[in-house]
């Protein structure tokens, strides 16, 4: 059985404040399912002391464990700041510093290699859907982002339209469907079935407590991956409790 997994990537907003957010998410953190909240990396070590069973993540890892890389924060430091997990590949990542597959499978490796639970994100952009190629993009991207060695315990593969995130826009849940189904099967074909029917697959892109339900119940849903309404604890409660 997958357990349920509630994300939240609060992306380059948030502040020592603002952990208050996440002292009020605990009491919804209930045994039903994983609640997984990414701050920025300043913040991940603060939030981990008060998190309780919110688990803390990043929200990028560089792929070395330690060098000369300015500005960057390796997996080795997220894991010691009492990070649990590591969002790679988000299409923002991609888009804003050129990500290919190939960084993504070297910063998932690098996640595992520290312990982390890589959250691998992929996605079409919406001329891609247009152009009827969003499953020829999900399996490109899931076969160069996702490193041979995948687990039901070291990944969390997250969809996420490059259209639907922070547009209010969603695909139906055909479209999600269609998707998450296709990424089932992908991951069967190359890591079996035992390994692929435990990787848990999170749907993200303008999710909301109205939304979630729907979404929640679509095929192979395991939860969601939630960027703004992750914020504030009025927002996501609702989207923790309607997974549960
Ligand atoms: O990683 C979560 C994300 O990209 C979705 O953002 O604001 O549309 O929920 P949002």
């Amino acid at each position: 059985m997958r357990r349920k997994l509630a994300a939240g990537n609060w992306k380059m907003n948030g502040s020592v404040a603002a952990l208050a957010q996440i002292e009020a998410m605990k009491p919804a953190a209930t045994d039903a399912i994983d609640v997984l909240i990414c701050p920025p990396a300043l913040l991940v070590a603060q939030a981990a002391t008060i998190s309780g069973d919110i688990a803390v993540g990043g929200q990028d890892c560089h792929a070395n464990a330690s060098g000369a890389h300015t500005g960057d924060t390796s997996a080795v430091m997220l894991k010691e700041a009492g990070a649990s997990h590591v969002i790679t590949g988000h299409s923002e990542r991609r888009t804003d510093h050129a990500e290919s597959d190939e960084n993504v499978a070297a910063k998932s490796q690098a996640a595992w290699d520290a312990g982390l639970i890589a959250v691998i994100c992929i996605g079409e952009t919406l001329d891609e859907r247009e152009g009827g190629e969003t499953l020829n993009v999900i399996g490109t991207q899931l076969a160069g982002s996702v490193p041979d060695g995948a687990t039901a315990e070291n990944t969390v593969v997250a969809y996420e339209p490059v259209w639907a995130i922070g547009t209010g826009k969603v695909p139906t849940l055909d479209q999600i469907g269609e998707v998450h189904d296709f990424m089932r099967a992908e991951l069967e074909k190359r890591f079996g079935k035992d390994i692929a029917g435990g990787v848990r697959l999170l749907y993200g892109g303008s999710v909301k407590a109205s939304n979630a339900t729907e979404i929640f119940a679509t095929s192979n849903v395991d939860g969601a991956l939630v960027g703004g309404a992750s914020l504030k604890a009025d927002d996501f409660v609702p989207i923790m409790t309607a997974l549960a």
